[in-house]
């Protein structure tokens, strides 16, 4: 499975109905049974949600407000360094709370004036086609749990810290959102598995692992590095290439360490451009010739 399978446990139904998340072995709370249990719980929850309902609020815990106050406090200035100025704008545009996990329900009421975004509460990995067939609508699907309390600077999944601090932010810019937008649409216009699969590795290394020039430097804009205090220590010293679709669509990634090679765009405009258009206009002939 390409790329969020791999990196989501996996998540199984029980014959009740219930669902059990499955953490490989390394996962910081392999050996955790109560945070297995609050996996579980909150897995379960997302999954019984239907569209239209409010998405359901998770009764956090001290300690999951604790690993998101030490997460938010060590991003807070590796931002002010290392992220791009559309990020910042809609970093202070939406305003998150830096001392208690906001609920998805409350953050989509804070976005949807600002771009038109919901979140969508996820208990898992998302087809590739929901989840990307969902941004055309203005809905992203969020995971809600807290990575493990015992490494807070770490996580192997995608956590709301991920989805919220790394995508809320993203969410709140109406240059972002765009982009989205056109990611969605881009990835309802493609019929083959192999188009779908290009247009998300596009998806890889912009909206999440992409980063551009600005006058003082290389600056990330991909939520994947906005929302982990260590790599975004260490972008700048990855190999970066010039922004290119051809490129982009066929690089393999493994997603289990650092992205050693990232795709540097001039500016954020050319990525509106490029990356755009691209999104905008593809089909599965189009990406038969840039493969
Ligand atoms: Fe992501």
């Amino acid at each position: 499975m390409f790329e969020e399978g791999q990196y989501f446990a996996p998540v199984v139904a029980k014959t009740d109905g219930s669902l059990t998340v499955e953490l490989g072995e390394g996962h910081p709370g392999l050996h955790d049974p109560e945070y297995r249990q609050r996996r579980d719980v909150i897995a379960t929850t997302a999954d019984r949600w239907t569209p239209g309902e409010p998405a359901p609020a998770v009764a956090y815990t001290d300690d999951e407000h604790e690993v998101w106050r030490v997460v938010c406090d060590d991003l807070r200035g590796k931002h002010r360094t290392y992220a791009c100025r559309e990020f910042l704008d809609g970093k202070e545009a939406l305003g998150l709370p830096a001392d208690r996990v906001p609920q998805l329900e409350e953050l989509s009421d804070w976005i949807e004036p600002l771009t038109g975004f919901r979140y969508r509460p996820a208990a898992g990995l998302v087809p590739l086609r929901e989840f990307y067939g969902a941004l055309a609508d203005h809905g992203f699907w969020a995971t809600q749990y807290v990575r493990h309390h015992s490494v807070p600077l770490y996580t192997p999944e995608p956590d709301v810290l991920h989805e919220v601090v790394g995508h809320g932010n993203t969410l709140a810019d109406r240059r972002f959102t765009e982009l989205y937008e056109a990611a969605g649409a881009a990835s309802r216009r493609v019929e083959s598995a192999e188009a779908l699969e290009f247009v998300s590795r596009v998806f890889w290394f912009t909206l999440e692992f992409g980063v551009v020039h600005e006058a003082d430097g290389l600056k990330a804009y991909g939520a994947g590095i906005l929302s982990s205090p260590g790599e975004i220590e260490e972008f700048r010293s990855m190999t970066i290439l010039p922004l290119d679709i051809a490129a982009m669509g066929t690089q393999d990634y493994d997603i289990t360490h650092y992205q050693e090679v990232l795709f540097a765009a001039r500016s954020f405009a050319e990525v509106q451009d490029v990356v755009g258009d691209f999104w905008s206009t593809c089909d599965d002939d189009s990406i038969a010739r840039l493969r």
